[in-house]
C-alpha cells in the first residue's frame, strides 16, 4: 500500500485526476469504478477540465459506481445517480449509456446486485477504482461489522453513517436506512485502487490503515490485502 500525503485538498484532487487520466490514456476503453461523497468532487472537477482542454476523452470509457441508497429514485437530488450526473457525467463526453449505477428502485434488490457483479465481470473488470472513506472506515457502504459481505449486496446503514450523511438531507429522518453496495470482493476485483481522504475527521480511520492490522471493524484495512492500492490524503487525515 502506497501513501501520497498532500498539502491540501486541491493537491489530492490533482494527483488523483492525474492517475485516472493516465489509465484513460493508456486504455481509452477502460472501466472506471467511481465513488460519491464530497471527497471525489475536486477530482471530478479536474477530470472535467482535462476533458474540456482535450487532454482526455471519455467517449469509449465505461463506468460503474460503488453504491446507491435504497430505496431512492434517480431523480431525487440526493441519489448517487443525480450526484454523478451533476458532478461529472453532464460535463464530459461520456456516453450516458456507458455509465452504470445500482438501481435504487429495483423491485428485486438481490437480483439487481447479482446482475451488477455479472455485468462488471462481463465488461472485463474495473481498471481503476476510486474510493472515499467513511469516518468509521467504511468503504462504499461496507460498514464495520463482525463479518463483511463479499459480493454486491443490500445493506443497512449504521447510525454513524446516517448522521454523517444527514448533512446533505433536510433532516436525518430523510436519509435512507439502506443501500445497495459493491461488496469487498467486488471492490477487490479492481486492478488498481486509489482511496482519497481529507480532513481530521478521517484521521482515526486512516491511522488504522497505517497500522499492521486488518479488521472488519474498519473495512478499509482489508485494502492491505490488495496489491495495487494508493492512499492519497492530506496531512490532517494522515494525522500529522
Ligand atoms: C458515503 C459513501 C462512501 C463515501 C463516504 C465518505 O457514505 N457511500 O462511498 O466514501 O460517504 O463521504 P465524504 O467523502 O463526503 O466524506
Amino acid at each position: 500500500m502506497k501513501f501520497i500525503v498532500c498539502n491540501n485538498y486541491q493537491e489530492i484532487s490533482k494527483k488523483a485526476a492525474e492517475i485516472i487520466a493516465d489509465v484513460i490514456k493508456a486504455k481509452p476503453d477502460c472501466i472506471l469504478g467511481l465513488a460519491t461523497g464530497s471527497t471525489p468532487v475536486g477530482t471530478y472537477k479536474e477530470l472535467i477540465a482535462m476533458n474540456k482542454a482535450g487532454d482526455i476523452s471519455f467517449k469509449t470509457v465505461k463506468s460503474y459506481n460503488l453504491d446507491e441508497y435504497y430505496p431512492i429514485s434517480p431523480d431525487n437530488d440526493q441519489s448517487y445517480r443525480y450526484f454523478m450526473n451533476e458532478n461529472l457525467f453532464n460535463h464530459i463526453d461520456i456516453d450516458m449509456a456507458n455509465t452504470h449505477l445500482l438501481d435504487g428502485e429495483a423491485k428485486d434488490p438481490d437480483a439487481e446486485c447479482k446482475a451488477y457483479d455479472k455485468a462488471i465481470e462481463a465488461a472485463g473488470g474495473i481498471d481503476i477504482q476510486i474510493l472515499g472513506i467513511g469516518r468509521n472506515g467504511h468503504i462504499a457502504f461496507n460498514e464495520p461489522d463482525e463479518a463483511l459481505i463479499a459480493p454486491t449486496h443490500k445493506t443497512g446503514l449504521t447510525a454513524d453513517t446516517i448522521d454523517a450523511n444527514s448533512r446533505f438531507f433536510e433532516s436525518a429522518d430523510l436519509v435512507p436506512k439502506h443501500a445497495l453496495t459493491m461488496g469487498m470482493a467486488s471492490i477487490f476485483g479492481a486492478r488498481k485502487i486509489i482511496l482519497l481522504a481529507n480532513g481530521a475527521s478521517k484521521a482515526e480511520a486512516i491511522k488504522e490503515l497505517l497500522s499492521d492490522e486488518i479488521k472488519t471493524s474498519n473495512p478499509s484495512t482489508l485494502l492491505k490485502l490488495h496489491n495495487d492500492v494508493t492512499i492519497i490524503c492530506d496531512k490532517e487525515a494522515y494525522g500529522e
